[in-house]
């Protein structure tokens, strides 16, 4: 049976561009937007026109080289900014406007001080207006974690009425947890009318640790775009990961959802965006983290060496990793030793490895990793011992 497909629409270059320090030239953003259009994401979302001259810029420039995937610019529900981003996006091949509101309680209170039937009035206008530029608008309700269902579908209904073609559910505040963002997008299905015309999006924020699992809830039940970030970087805590959400698909074919991304090149992707934004990547990162593929307690890697599957999920070369590394620490066994041994130059017998094994504990004592020259260093300390 075929796989349903899940979009992928990435902002890196939007909500993930809004992290203190990240901000990129136009030239940086190409860079990054060919080379997401290569990895075979869906959606790029090149920035936010209005809000600057070098936005508006960049999304243009952006528009112009981008091959296959749909390119998207950030506008508010105002008129202003839906024409600076229709301007920007004119020489796409394939445009997007992503327009939208607030919508829970206390954005309609504190943020418009208006009422519910304003905001939905203003939302109409917004897709309307947008629609008059491009056939594809994506209308955000943002907060709509936090909005109560009723509410979040009568919008809904009113948008895809006024022509929206995506439905973006963003829990902006991170705060929903995998159920209950699961529970609203099964709402959404069963009680907006004309839903079938248009794709519901995932947009989860990682206030609380929960985006990833907010998403996957989100396809479950439903959605079928996920609006993520290379390496999950993103306002405060970040957004849904890129690399997390397609690996968890691919290597869930029970969910049976799959997405076009070219999961090989997802390593390079990662260490391009960290470089490009000065962002480091947590070490202990899931997929692209350092340590993703990295063994170092006794158990695990003799477990490894004698067969990959006992503590590994993801074929290292899926991601872009050329192999999966055995460190050498303290807590190594005789297995990992003569594995490492073995790799540069030493073929040991059990007596050998006893003794080098001795040797190998000191030094590691010392040293928080032992690496290749230190081997042969532990080699030299040990000779005597094995001639004898
Ligand atoms: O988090 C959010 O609500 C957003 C919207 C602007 C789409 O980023
Ligand atoms: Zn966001």
């Amino acid at each position: 049976m075929s796989k349903e497909k899940v979009h992928i629409f990435d902002t890196t270059l939007r909500d993930g561009e809004q992290v203190p320090g990240c901000k990129l030239d136009t030239q940086q953003k190409l860079i990054i937007a060919e080379r997401l259009d290569l990895l075979g994401v869906d959606v790029i979302e090149a920035g936010f026109p209005i809000s600057s001259p070098g936005d508006f810029t960049s999304v243009s420039e952006i528009a112009k080289v981008v091959k296959e995937a749909t390119v998207c610019g950030l506008t508010r529900a105002v008129k202003k900014d839906i024409e600076v981003a229709a301007q920007a996006l004119v020489h796409a091949k394939r445009p997007r406007i992503h327009t939208g509101i607030g919508t829970s309680d206390s954005h309609i209170r504190y943020k418009f001080n208006t009422t519910k039937d304003k905001i939905i009035e203003r939302a109409v206008e917004a897709v309307k207006y947008a629609k008059s530029f491009v056939e594809d608008v994506e209308f955000y309700a943002e907060d709509a974690g936090r909005t109560d269902n009723e509410f979040l579908a009568k919008v809904c209904e009113e948008v895809i009425k006024a022509g929206a073609t995506v439905l973006n559910i963003p829990d902006t505040t991170g705060y929903c947890l995998p159920e209950e963002y699961g529970a609203k997008m099964k709402y959404l299905r069963e009680n907006v009318k004309g839903i079938d015309k248009a794709i519901l999006s995932c947009h989860c924020h990682n206030d609380l640790g929960l985006a990833t699992a907010n998403s996957i809830a989100g396809v479950q039940h439903g959605a079928r775009q996920i609006e993520c970030t290379i390496n999950g970087i993103g306002e405060r805590a970040g957004n849904t990961s890129l690399e997390e959400v397609v690996m968890i698909l691919r290597q869930h074919p029970d969910l049976n959802l799959d997405t076009n991304i070219n999961s090989r090149l997802l390593n390079e992707m990662s260490r391009m965006v960290s470089e490009k934004m000065g962002m480091i990547v947590q070490p202990n990162k899931a997929i692209v983290g350092s340590n993703a593929f990295a063994h170092s307690s006794g158990i695990h890697q003799d477990g490894v060496i004698k067969n990959r599957e006992t503590y590994e999920i993801i074929d290292p070369a899926d991601v872009g990793v050329d192999e999966s590394s055995i460190v050498l620490t303290a807590r190594s066994g005789r297995a990992a030793l003569a594995y490492r041994a073995k790799k540069v130059g030493y073929e040991l017998s059990k007596r050998q490895l006893d003794v080098v094994y001795v040797e190998f504990l000191k030094f590691a004592d010392r040293k928080k990793e032992v690496a290749d020259n230190d081997i042969h260093l532990i080699m030299e300390l040990s000779k005597l011992e094995i001639e004898n």
